[in-house]
This record gives C-alpha cells, sequence and structure tokens, in this order.
C-alpha cells in the first residue's frame, strides 16, 4: 500500500460535547450552541471564535428528522460564524467522522489554518416507526429493504453469521453492554448515565415501593438474560443491545500544527486518517468482518507509522454490541474469532489491557448520528490529556483511535491522535 500522509500537521486543540439524551424542549441548533459554548468554556488559554475560517457538519438527515434540509449555514449562524464557509457532510452513522477527515484535509491542503468540525442529529422527534424508517434510507433501498431488513436486522443477521463461524453466544454480546453501561455510568453527558447493577437496584426499589413482585436477578446478566427486563429486538439482539435513538451534537477545533501551541499546551496531533467504502451487505464476501474499516484503519496506521499494537484507547461504532465486537477485530486489536472472547475475559474494559469504548459508546453515551463520530473525538481528548476523571485510564496513554462507521459498513473511517 502507498503511504499516504498528511501536506502539513494538523492539531485537535479543544472539543465540546452537548448532554447526549431525549431532549424535547430542544432543536439541533439548540445542541449545536450547546457544544459549541462548552467547547469555549473548555479553552485552556481562552479561544476567539473570529479566529475559526470554515465549518464541517455531520448529520445524517435533519431533512428527515426534523423537516430541516441545508444544516451547515444554519448552525454556522447559530454560533454566529457567517458569513464563512459552512459545509454539511453526510455519510449516514459516519457523518461525524467523515466531517472530521473533511477538516483535516482542508488544513492540510494550506487553505485554513483553524476549522470547526462539528456533527449534530435531533432524532426523537419522530416515533420509532419513523425513526427506524428513516434510519433506514442509510442501506441499500432498492436490494435491502424490500427484503425486510431494518438495522436493527442487519447487525442481528451479522450477530448470527459471527456465532456459527466462531462458537460466540448472545452471552458474548451481553458483555459488551454491561460494559458500555458501567461505562457511561461515569459518564455524566451520556444519555444512560447508570450501570446495569444500578438500575438492577432501581428496578427492585420500585417494584417495592409499588408492592409488586420483586424481581429475583442477582447478577447482571440474570437482567440481561431476562425476556421482560430486556425484550428481543432482533434475535439475538436484545434491547440492550442495542444503541439508542438519542439527540445530541459534539464539536472539534482543529488548527494547522504550527499554531497549536496558541490554543492550548497540550493538543493532540492527528496522526492518521483513514477512510473507505463497501458495497452494501447483500453483495459482500462475508458479514463477519467489515473491510471498509479494516481498509480504513490499514491506511491510518500506516500514516501514523504505528501498529494496532500501539494504540491505548479506543472509541470504537457499538451501534450494536456484535459491531463493537467486529470492530475490535477489524482495527487489528484481536484476531477474527477472537473479539468475543476478549470482551468476555474483560481485557475491553476499562482496567483491562485494551480499554474500549470508555465513554459508555455509542450503547450507553447515546448515538445522535451524525454527531457519533465527533463524540468519539470528545473522549479520546480527555483521555489522552488525562481529564477523563472518575473512568480515567490510568497509566500513560499516548495513541488514542476512533473508529465511525456508516450503515453495516459501506463507509468506515478512522483516525489516530497523538499526545506529544
Ligand atoms: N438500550 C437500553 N434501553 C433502552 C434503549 C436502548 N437502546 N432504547 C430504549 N430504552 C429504554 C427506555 O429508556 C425505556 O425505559 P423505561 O421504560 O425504563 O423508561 C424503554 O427502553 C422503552 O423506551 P422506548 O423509547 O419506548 O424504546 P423503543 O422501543 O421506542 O426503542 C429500540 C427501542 C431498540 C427499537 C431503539 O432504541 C432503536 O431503534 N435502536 C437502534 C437505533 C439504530 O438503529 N441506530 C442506527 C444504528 S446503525
Amino acid at each position: 500500500m502507498t503511504v499516504k500522509k498528511l501536506n502539513r500537521g494538523v492539531a485537535l486543540v479543544g472539543v465540546g460535547m452537548s448532554h447526549f439524551g431525549a431532549f424535547p424542549e430542544k432543536t439541533s441548533r439548540d445542541l449545536f450552541v450547546e457544544a459549541f459554548q462548552d467547547l469555549l468554556a473548555g479553552g485552556d488559554k481562552g479561544f476567539d471564535p473570529a479566529k475559526i475560517e470554515a465549518l464541517y457538519v455531520g448529520n445524517y438527515s435533519s431533512d428527515l428528522f426534523e423537516g430541516q434540509g441545508h444544516t451547515a449555514p444554519i448552525m454556522a449562524d447559530w454560533i454566529g460564524q457567517t458569513p464563512k464557509p459552512a459545509t454539511r457532510v453526510e455519510d449516514a452513522c459516519a457523518s461525524g467522522g467523515v466531517a472530521l477527515r473533511q477538516g483535516i484535509l482542508a488544513i492540510a491542503s494550506g487553505l485554513y489554518d483553524v476549522v470547526l468540525v462539528g456533527g449534530v442529529e435531533k432524532m426523537t422527534n419522530l416515533p420509532i416507526a419513523r425513526v427506524t424508517d428513516t434510519l433506514a434510507t442509510a442501506a441499500d433501498v432498492l436490494y435491502e429493504i424490500p427484503a425486510g431488513f431494518t438495522f436493527p436486522g442487519f447487525y442481528a443477521a451479522m450477530a448470527t453469521a459471527y456465532f456459527a463461524k466462531y462458537g460466540a453466544t448472545a452471552d458474548s454480546l451481553l458483555a459488551v453492554g454491561i460494559k458500555n453501561h458501567r461505562n457511561g455510568a461515569l459518564n455524566e453527558k451520556a444519555q444512560f448515565n447508570i450501570s446495569i447493577a444500578d438500575l438492577m437496584a432501581q428496578k427492585k426499589a420500585k417494584a417495592a415501593q409499588k408492592d409488586r413482585p420483586i424481581p429475583t436477578w442477582e447478577t447482571e446478566f440474570d437482567f440481561m438474560r431476562d425476556n421482560k427486563a430486556n425484550p428481543q429486538i432482533a434475535y439475538p439482539l436484545r434491547l440492550f443491545d442495542c444503541s439508542p435513538v438519542t439527540d445530541g451534537a459534539a464539536v472539534a477545533l482543529l488548527v494547522s500544527a504550527d499554531i497549536a501551541k496558541q490554543f492550548t499546551d497540550t493538543p493532540l496531533y492527528i496522526v492518521g486518517t483513514g477512510q473507505a467504502s463497501d458495497a452494501a451487505l447483500h453483495d459482500r464476501v462475508t458479514a463477519t468482518a467489515l473491510s471498509a474499516a479494516t481498509n480504513a484503519a490499514q491506511q491510518a496506521y500506516a500514516m501514523a507509522g504505528i501498529s494496532a499494537a500501539d494504540i491505548d484507547v479506543a472509541e470504537v461504532h457499538d451501534c450494536f454490541t456484535i459491531a463493537e465486537i467486529i470492530a475490535t477485530e477489524d482495527l487489528g486489536f484481536f484476531a477474527p474469532g477472537e473479539g468475543f472472547k476478549a470482551a468476555e475475559a474483560g481485557i475491553t474494559a476499562r482496567d483491562g489491557k485494551r480499554p474500549i469504548n470508555t465513554s459508555g459508546g455509542l450503547k450507553a453515551k447515546g448515538h445522535p448520528v451524525g454527531a457519533s463520530g465527533v463524540g468519539q473525538v470528545v473522549e479520546i481528548w480527555k483521555q489522552l490529556r488525562g481529564e477523563a476523571g472518575e473512568r480515567q485510564v490510568a497509566g500513560q496513554l499516548t495513541h488514542g483511535l476512533t473508529h465511525n462507521v456508516g450503515g453495516t459498513g459501506q463507509t468506515a473511517v478512522v483516525h489516530i491522535f497523538e499526545k506529544r
């Protein structure tokens, strides 16, 4: 593979994020403003927004979710950034990650020195059936949707294929959900800011209060295997195997590396970026790996001059629990068929050898689809700078990775961040 390099260095010098969740009173504009204000509040050296030269905004479908197209200039306006160029980037659930890449390329080209990258989605306005239909437009509507697939259905098919090939079971998936909820419990901006253990205690207390029979679950797995507490959505995926429907926004401030220290003493340098595409799921040779993700990761590792073994912490696209297991294999953290064993053994836990989704991931932090890729960057920023509070991974962290997927893997984008 020819190793591609950026024309000049690009650094991340600030991030901001709204709360993720269901906010009936907020529009995507409100959420974007909230994320931008968070960026301004967090600036190490104070930051003058007048320095921003251009915006790239990831958004999947404000058209269908809110009846509002042409999102980017509206976001620019609401944060006082017109008349600067504002471009919407759409690649399904990878919109945020691809917007980040566009911002990087714009700086590396020399055209701009300071770029604001954002992502935003307001999903909870619609009833769930319409949310499902809207998300389904990210699939191949000629072949896949007429066959009856929904997104939970696609990933359920990947899960059963993975089980058949490697011997994993539904319990392997539950281990991922339990871990990500434990992490989300330590993230005050997460949609599900609660561990499964605490959720069980809460539900038991409620039952006692209402004089109803108290559930007999003893372990988190008891709860997760209970059809009432954790119903099947698309076999073998249960409710707690699915990312939720979420409102949220996130932003990241990029600058050319030579001026990074004007913004913060601790910038992160973007040393690798990779992106790839693939045929729709029905047309692939395998359903147990995403070649676009492997491709994007190889590009990013080659550009960074490092390998999977050098990554200290990663945020991967766990839209469904099986997606996290497959991602950890596509990214080279584990060999094919070994990812589920690593999840079961706690290797991907916060205190494991390979911490994955310390933010709670899309599963617990939430998945406002166009914002998720930028939300991942927020966590890597905090972890590498030692600012992740109770969920901080111990030890010296040098490299962080984000992995953002569109649809069932027709788009994948991977970024590598370095602390120097
Ligand atoms: N995980 C855990 N709990 C969830 C949840 C999730 N993903 N989604 C909803 N809940 C909880 C709610 O908090 C609520 O709990 P409560 O009764 O204690 O208050 C309960 O489940 C019912 O919530 P509701 O909003 O009515 O759920 P729903 O049936 O409308 O939606 C799914 C559930 C799984 C269908 C929906 O979350 C979904 O479609 N997820 C996948 C989204 C997706 O495909 N994204 C793109 C990926 S590529």
